[in-house]
């Protein structure tokens, strides 16, 4: 069993509850646990940690012994993003420093040393990526599938109809830093999900605030990271109520995500 079950989706919504989960990229690495205690009572759902490992990405943040330290002063839930090469090799540990979640990169995933989505299809499960799904699973985490802006929606599909699946996470910045400009264009493959998968999960990453948020929005995101803009404002509290507000208003609207 898991810790904590994932939103789900209540009558007269088309998606899962609205949730928010700020970046502790943005936080003062010297001050995590005031500054992940200060997000909570300000009205954070989650704490969303970025793994860097300066090869998938050319960045280097914080693996798990900076999750088991923040365990011990936390009870939220913390939905883990590897942004890193051979995602297999940091289940275990992360299951014992008492993740939550668990999101690897589908490029990622194909199988040792992989970091492109060439080898997968859109019409078969490849067997790495089902082996790790179920890998986090046995290890009592949530599994989460990220996707890069130019990886298609339609290849994480089959992990998700078979049920292997808890999250999708769309990229909406390259990955590797906070901070970078939200890119539209990506947000039309959380509307491909949404639309065939009503139920789903669905997460979007980077360049998330309240002048970008409709557009997530209206695609059909029900779980949003946000880093600077929440970090960085004079008001957090409002700044997360203002991204909820958004999908909470597109999950009962009645239109189809788009
Ligand atoms: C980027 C990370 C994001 C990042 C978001 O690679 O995955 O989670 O912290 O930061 P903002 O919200 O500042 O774009
Ligand atoms: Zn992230």
């Amino acid at each position: 069993m898991t810790r904590v079950p994932m939103p789900k989706r209540s009558a007269g919504h088309d998606r899962p509850a609205a949730t928010i989960a700020p970046s502790i990229l943005s936080a003062d690495f010297a001050r995590l646990a005031e500054e992940c205690k200060r997000m909570v009572d300000l009205g954070a759902d989650w704490l969303h940690v970025d793994v860097m490992d300066g090869h998938f990405v050319p960045n280097l943040t914080i693996g798990a012994p900076v999750v088991a330290s923040l365990r011990k002063h936390t009870d939220a839930f913390l939905d883990c993003h590897l942004m890193v090469s051979n995602p297999e090799q940091w289940v275990k540990d992360f299951a014992k420093a008492g993740a939550d979640m668990y999101t690897f990169h589908l490029e990622a995933a194909a199988g040792p040393g992989a970091d492109d989505w060439h080898a997968l299809s859109p019409d078969a499960a490849h067997q790495a990526v089902v082996d790790l799904c179920r890998g986090i699973r046995a290890a009592h985490m949530h599994v989460g599938i990220a996707l890069k802006p130019s990886t298609p929606p339609e290849l994480v599909a089959p992990y998700v109809a078979e049920g292997l699946v808890d999250m999708v996470l769309v990229m909406t910045v390259e990955p590797g830093f906070g901070g970078q400009s939200f890119m539209p264009q990506a947000v039309a493959k959380a509307a491909f999900l949404r639309n065939k998968f009503p139920d789903l999960n669905i997460q979007v990453d980077g360049g998330l605030a309240p002048n970008t948020i409709d557009r997530a929005a209206e695609a059909g995101a029900n779980v949003i990271v946000a880093g600077s803009a929440v970090f960085g404002a004079a008001d957090p509290a409002a700044v997360m109520t203002t991204l909820k507000t958004s999908v909470s208003a597109a999950a009962s609207s009645g239109k189809p995500a788009h």
